[in-house]
């Protein structure tokens, strides 16, 4: 498949970007870092770009520079996304529940917004977004703007998949738990208080991207309108 994989530049996105160019895909990567994408696409003999999701601009000029290089693409990986540090619902501020929302959710719809007319034409396309199962499970210590964006991503999915079955493109989504290796450091009171909810202990981004991989598959073309776990097992409130 030519896959477009955002947030590309480290982390997960790198991750998925490294393991979709190993099983032959053709990948188009895209992030905020313009260094530190072109060095991770150079790396993996694919091409890239500089995008800031919040904006449609640079959202719609991706897509210019995607349909320049390759004309069609059948696949979009949303990973781009940003962490909040934890605040209690008391001092989650508008700003920065509206930071959240725009980058994480706006932002993950923009992408795909963007790549609708191509898929469509396309039939049998992808589009795997990464929400964070902290948006499917009640997960104490997270920022409650960061969770509504995530399990935005959630109904996104649902909504996307139902309306666009269609013209045949499969919308699923995957709720990591805490990688442990990407991301925003955590403090040993995090790490324990995910250890203790997460039997199987961190992944790293690897288990999520070969999941990717299986919904890129021909596997995938049978699965729409999933939320895949990939979270160690993480089982609290449940
Ligand atoms: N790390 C975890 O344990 C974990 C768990 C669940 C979900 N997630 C989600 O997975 C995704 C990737 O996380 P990660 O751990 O690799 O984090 P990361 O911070 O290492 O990577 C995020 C990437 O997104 C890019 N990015 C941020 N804002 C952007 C924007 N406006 N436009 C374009 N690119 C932008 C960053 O430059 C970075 O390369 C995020 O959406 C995150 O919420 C992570």
């Amino acid at each position: 498949m030519r896959v477009v994989v955002t947030g590309a530049a480290q982390g997960i996105g790198e991750a998925v970007s490294r393991s979709l160019a190993a099983s032959g895909h053709r990948v188009f990567l895209a992030d905020i870092q313009s260094t530190k994408v072109a060095s991770v696409a150079d790396s993996i003999g694919m091409e890239c770009c500089t995008v800031d999701i919040s904006s449609d601009r640079a959202v719609q000029a991706m897509y210019e520079k995607v349909t320049a290089s390759w004309g069609w693409f059948d696949a979009l990986v949303n990973v781009a996304g940003i962490d909040a540090p934890f605040e209690t619902p008391e001092e989650t501020s508008i700003e920065r529940w509206q930071q959240l929302i725009d980058v994480n959710l706006t932002g993950t719809w923009r992408c795909i917004s963007g790549a609708l007319p191509t898929l469509k034409e396309r039939g049998d396309s992808r589009v795997v977004s990464i929400a964070s199962i902290c948006g499917v499970v009640p997960t104490p210590g997270v920022s409650v703007a960061y969770v509504a964006s995530k399990a935005g991503i959630v109904g996104l999915t649902m909504g996307l998949a139902a309306e666009l079955e269609p013209y045949g493109i499969r919308v699923n989504a995957i709720a990591p738990g805490a990688t442990g290796t990407t991301g925003n450091p955590m403090t040993e009171e995090e790490e324990q208080r995910y250890l203790e909810s997460q039997p199987l202990g961190f992944g790293g981004p690897e288990p999520v991207a070969e999941a990717v991989g299986y919904l890129l598959g021909s596997g995938g073309a049978w699965v729409s309108g999933a939320v895949m776990n990939v979270s160690g097992g993480y089982w609290r409130g449940r």
